[in-house]
């Protein structure tokens, strides 16, 4: 028994590798630090809720995974690639193939409807129109609103459109699922409701998740718990996640 065993098996290859992350805006003068220097594996099948005070690094942590943006320093490998070989259509393949993205404000496209908004990222992946579609209403069942298929985004309560956006995260059946801040914008009962769901679908697709939250709710359907401060992890511990699905009306 070693006291630095890791939390996963030594023997699992990461899904995810950050190795010495840095990442700062602004100019020499005026400079903020995002990142100073993360060390980060994340094994397949791992829920992580990373949390942390505004600022701390997280929402740039969950860019550079994603490749949305690009470190100063240190490198992301991604089921063995490495993101910064990645041209600009790479890395537009990688995010879209790879990874689903689920936001605050859940940016749904406003003039598409339910279905259309959870297809749209399996027909730019150049699925045919009724594959997407079909691919589309199971994920819409799935997530409680097969019969609000039709309506447009505004016709649909804040909780509603996070369903339907959790559903356009996962038509790609991506691999990792990036979170920040779903439940940022919905009331506490909503907000729990979700984090309940996306814990199940993630769980349901042998998926990964990272997730920023400032929710205490979070750490229930995370299976780890780090917490990021002035841009570094400042501590990494593992939790024992709750296999029994979350009621939703409890
Ligand atoms: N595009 C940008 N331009 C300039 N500064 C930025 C940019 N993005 C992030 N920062 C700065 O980098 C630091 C880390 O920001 P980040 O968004 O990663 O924090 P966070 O932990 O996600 O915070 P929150 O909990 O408020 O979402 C902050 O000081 C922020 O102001
Ligand atoms: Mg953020």
């Amino acid at each position: 028994m070693s006291e630095t065993a890791p939390a996963a098996s030594p023997s699992a290859v990461p899904l995810i590798r950050c190795r010495g992350l840095e990442r700062a805006y602004g100019t020499a003068s005026a400079r903020t630090v995002a990142l100073a220097g993360v060390d980060l594996d994340v094994v397949k099948g791992e829920r992580i809720a990373m949390v942390g005070p505004s600022g701390s690094g997280k929402s740039t942590l969950l860019h550079l995974i994603g490749a949305m943006d690009a470190p100063d320093k240190g490198g992301v490998v991604v089921a063995g690639r490495d993101l910064a070989r990645f041209d600009d259509a790479a890395a537009a393949r990688f995010r879209r193939e790879e990874i689903g993205f689920v936001f605050q404000f859940f940016n749904l496209v406003p003039t598409l409807s339910s279905l259309d908004n959870v297809a749209l990222p399996a027909r730019l992946a150049g699925k045919g129109a009724s594959e997407a579609q079909a691919a589309a209403q199971k994920l819409l069942d799935r997530v409680g609103l097969g019969n609000r298929a039709a309506d447009f985004p505004d016709a649909l309560s804040g909780g509603q459109q996070q369903r339907v956006a959790v559903a356009r995260a996962l038509v790609n059946e991506p691999q990792i699922v990036l979170a920040d801040e779903p439940t940022g914008a919905l009331d506490r009962r909503t907000g729990e409701e979700i984090l309940a769901l996306l814990g199940e679908v993630v769980r349901e697709r042998g998926a990964t998740l990272l997730m920023a939250t400032h929710s205490d709710a979070a750490v229930s359907i995370a299976t780890r718990l780090l917490s990021v401060e002035d841009g570094r992890i400042t501590e990494d511990r593992a939790l024992t996640p709750i296999t029994a699905p979350i009621k939703e009306h409890a």
